[in-house]
């Protein structure tokens, strides 16, 4: 009878620890990719990750024996019918083991630890080839190269900044150096680098690399208010020769912010007919109902319903040296601009984002 009763116990336990398995490999599932570091791509985030790896596969070495030991010795030793269960006192081969194997573990992964956050935190070293700053505020990331030549606009005073994305050459280390507008923040681009806070009134670093071109996303790491969550980072990383032309073509971009054809074109937009039927929040209230919004008009994908695409330059000037030509029957008159003051116009237009 009580080996009955004993073997209902046991499966029993053996039901607990199936139902323990299956949650634990399910919820394993359910986190995707796992909760150790994924797809490290330059050479800090590949030596956390090596680091990660080593001090995992040894913790679960040690949980085997450990956990192993106690079952073993819990099943063996304990007390049934017709047998009086063990009793212990002292076992000095046991007990120095278990405690000069983890004193060694422990002593290594400090020593490990401390070699390869030496090279994670240099951050100084002479082969950093490029420095940006990077600003955290709630809740966005600016991006500025005030140390990079090739950044100056043709103003030949402000540089180039960036909200969000931060565009990095292939294969260069890159310090980028941290500093919050208001509270604090966290830099983490996982896979290629360590994360770092941004705290106001502090000036921290850190450097990264990437070794593959592409597109890494990271997201701030410190709770920071209703945003957090948004407060994203997009980092490309050029090969050489894409950089030069990103550089080129965002120093464009840039420069066309601030040049005297835009501001004279916004003037132009206002002044001109164009006010009377189209709204541009900020500046005009349109009254023309078929008329449409142009606050954004250079993130569109077409004008002239859908007539002209890509909205470009060329598209643009196209449409307003002679709108009727492009779409017969639209509402927009030819409106007899000169050369210039539709250069202006085209400006002004492709800045409205
Ligand atoms: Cu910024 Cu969280």
């Amino acid at each position: 009878m009580f080996v009955a009763m004993f073997s209902v116990r046991m499966r029993v336990a053996l039901g607990v620890i199936t139902a323990l398995l299956i949650a634990l490999v399910s919820s394993t599932y359910a986190l995707a990719d796992g909760p150790w570091p994924n797809d490290p791509q330059g050479p800090q985030a590949k030596t956390i990750a090596d680091l990660y790896w080593i001090m995992f596969v040894a913790a679960v070495i040690v949980l085997a024996i450990v956990d192993g030991g106690i079952i073993y010795a819990g099943i063996k030793f304990r007390e049934r019918p017709g047998h009086v269960a063990k009793q212990f006192h002292g076992q000095n081969f046991l007990e120095l083991t278990w405690t000069v194997i983890p004193t060694l573990m422990v002593v290594s992964f400090s020593v490990l630890s401390w070699q390869k956050l030496d090279f994670i935190n240099n951050t100084r070293s002479s082969d950093v080839g490029m420095v940006i700053q990077a600003q955290g505020q709630q809740w966005t990331w600016n991006f500025t190269y005030p140390h990079e030549d090739r950044f100056k606009l043709s103003d030949g005073k402000t540089y180039l900044t960036g909200v969000e994305e931060l565009h990095i050459p292939v294969g260069t280390k890159v310090r980028i150096e941290l500093s919050s507008k208001d509270v604090i923040h966290s830099f983490w681009v996982p896979s290629i680098g360590g994360k770092k806070d941004a705290v106001p009134g502090r000036a921290t670093e850190l450097w990264i690399q990437a070794d593959k071109a592409g597109t890494y996303k990271g997201q701030c790491f410190e709770f920071c208010g209703d945003g957090h969550a948004d407060m994203l980072i997009t980092l490309v990383a050029h090969s050489a020769p894409d950089y030069t032309t990103w550089i080129a073509a965002a120093k464009k971009e840039a420069d066309r912010q601030n040049s005297p054809e835009t501001a004279a074109g916004r003037e132009l937009f206002r002044s001109l007919p164009c006010a009377g039927c189209h709204t541009i929040k900020g500046l005009t209230a349109g009254k023309f109902p078929g008329a449409p919004e142009l606050t954004n008009v250079a993130s569109k994908k077409s004008i002239a319903g859908g007539a002209l695409s890509p909205v470009n330059e060329e598209n643009l000037t196209r449409w307003l040296s002679n709108p009727p030509a492009v779409k017969p029957g639209t509402q927009m008159p030819n409106l007899n601009l000169s050369p210039e003051q539709i250069r202006d116009l085209v400006q002004f237009l492709l800045t409205q984002k």
